[in-house]
């Protein structure tokens, strides 16, 4: 599924990566409505247990090579989503219902609150160093 264009930062690693999480949230979402979850909730887990810790830290080597002025709070959103994820695979082991919803809250509020806002951010200002540099 093609994701719309206000998601993109401008930065092609960070943009690839976005999508990468959001093809995840539609192929949860779809398998809720097929009812074949619990494969791809398991699926889910482990690549987002991958995911964060790979994705989270390539945004922090850039944050620190450009001096990016708000690294603090966004370093603090990407520990409080790796704490998350990790209480969900403790706690949700075997999908139901409840647990699929969970997942998807959690990726949707993920997307619309740290992807648009403070992602965008960061590329923004990513680009903007290396345009400098140039
Ligand atoms: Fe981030
Ligand atoms: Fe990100």
């Amino acid at each position: 599924m093609d994701i719309e264009k206000k998601y993109n930062t401008g930065v092609v690693w960070q943009d690839f990566q976005h999508r990468q999480l959001m093809d995840l949230f539609f192929k949860v979402k779809e398998a809720k409505a097929k009812k074949t979850g619990d494969d791809v909730f398991k699926y889910s887990l482990a690549f987002l247990a991958m995911y964060v810790n790979h994705h989270f830290k390539l945004e922090e080597e850039y944050m620190e090579i450009y001096y990016f002025p708000d690294t603090d709070l966004h370093k603090k959103e990407h520990k409080d989503l790796i704490k998350k994820i990790k209480s969900f695979r403790k706690n949700y082991a075997e999908h139901d219902e409840q647990s699929i919803n969970k997942l998807l809250i959690t990726l949707n509020d993920w997307i619309l609150n740290h992807i648009l806002e403070n992602d965008k951010k960061l590329g923004e200002y990513i680009i903007s160093c290396e345009q400098k540099a140039k």
